[in-house]
């Protein structure tokens, strides 16, 4: 018997695969960063050294796929084809949230294959801030070893669970429970929104807490209010249905949630990251890494050839960008001259941001 967790997986697959999901009057921001071409990079292309370490592994680019799915039998598939071509290009990736397997321990392989088929790669693993209370220490500890995690994402997702009628919605205590977490599991901690972003407040919060990184999960991607409006069509929910319309485009756009968690943690930068220019400008704002979830969706279902063929393009984007900012590694991208206009620059003004103060030191973690 499949239960409603597990259902869910694959309903949220099939909507993000069919529909369209992202935002609507809400970008990204990546279009206000302009990176600064150098017309004499005196660099050799394809010797650029675009390997990192993060959180105690080395990746073959600042990338990670972000966390999708596992929690069904027909996700197997789908997290063997994205993993297997994570393992091949050297990049790192998140399972989806682990608490069907929880519920259903039968439902472990469609997680564990992912650590089968990357033996060798960053692999974190996924569970919901709302769930973390219920499981405790020993529980998340499970799910690290579930995949020989080496992280584990706590995610953050309170505005689908506002929307969902089933959606738990005491977020109390949620912040002590990470700091406990925090200074008791042996595994780096990452604090993941899912397409809302994180402010200067909350980035603040979380460092004290003591988490490992950031992932910003900002607006101007997947929108989780978006792929509630899909499923409160079906089931008929009116309210739901208009909740998720309202809450559609709610949230900090990636770009400006990239400097709002500018603390002193990696920052992991998601949410409408759909080019490799998009990765090389969050670099240059001071992320770590960058990582996407939507454009595999489709390739995941496909099989491993089609994710790889997405992810290499991404990556050979990435390339040719640090090759026209003149960086020969990513220290260099990290420090790449750039100009942040339009729509950001007065947000970040009016939020008491020094955009130009705040470009010339950047200190990347
Ligand atoms: C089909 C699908 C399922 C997802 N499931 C999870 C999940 O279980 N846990 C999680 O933390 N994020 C999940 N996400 C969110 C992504 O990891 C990511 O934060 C978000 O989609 C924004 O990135 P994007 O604009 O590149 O899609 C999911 C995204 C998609 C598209």
């Amino acid at each position: 018997m499949i239960n409603i967790t597990s259902r869910r997986k694959i309903e949220h697959l099939k909507i993000c695969a069919t529909n369209s999901v992202e935002s609507q009057n809400v970008s990204a921001g990546f279009e206000d960063v302009t990176l600064i071409h150098r017309a004499l990079p005196e660099l050799d292309m394809d010797k650029l050294d675009l390997s990192v370490d993060f959180l105690g592994k080395r990746l073959q680019a600042p990338f990670l796929i972000a966390s999708i799915t596992g929690g069904h039998p027909d996700t197997v598939q789908v997290n063997a084809s994205l993993a297997s071509a994570a393992e091949e290009l050297g990049v790192g990736i998140g399972v989806g949230s682990q608490r069907a397997a929880i519920d259903d321990p039968s439902q472990e392989e469609s997680f564990r294959i992912v650590r089968d088929k990357a033996p060798d790669a960053f692999i974190y693993g996924n569970v919901g801030a709302a769930q973390i209370r219920k499981y405790g220490v020993d529980g998340l500890e499970k799910l690290v070893e579930m995949i020989d995690a080496d992280a584990l994402a706590i995610q953050l997702n309170f505005v689908q669970e506002a929307i969902q009628p089933e959606g738990d919605k005491d977020a109390t205590g949620c912040l002590d429970m990470i700091r406990e977490i925090c200074s008791v599991l042996n595994t780096p901690v990452i604090i993941k929104e899912t397409g809302a972003g994180i402010s200067r407040e909350d980035a603040l919060l979380l460092q004290k807490a003591g988490v490992s990184a950031i992932d910003v999960g900002g607006a101007g991607g997947t929108s989780w209010a978006g792929v509630e409006v899909y499923r409160a069509r079906e089931s008929g929910d009116s309210i739901s249905e208009h909740l998720g319309e309202l809450f559609w485009d709610f949230g900090i756009p990636t770009v400006a949630s990239i400097i709002e968690s500018r603390v002193s943690l990696p920052i992991i930068a998601t949410g409408g990251v759909r080019t490799g220019l998009d990765i090389a400008k969050s670099l240059a704002l001071g992320a770590s890494a960058a990582s996407a979830a939507l454009p595999f969706v489709g390739p995941a279902l496909e099989g491993k050839e089609a994710v790889v063929s997405v992810l290499s393009r991404m990556l050979a984007e990435f390339r040719a960008a640090m090759f026209l900012c003149g960086c020969a590694n990513i220290k260099d991208m990290h420090n790449a001259a750039v100009v942040v206009t339009g729509w950001t620059l007065e947000y970040l003004e009016q939020r008491g941001f020094n955009v130009k103060d705040y470009a010339m030191s950047r200190e990347t973690f």
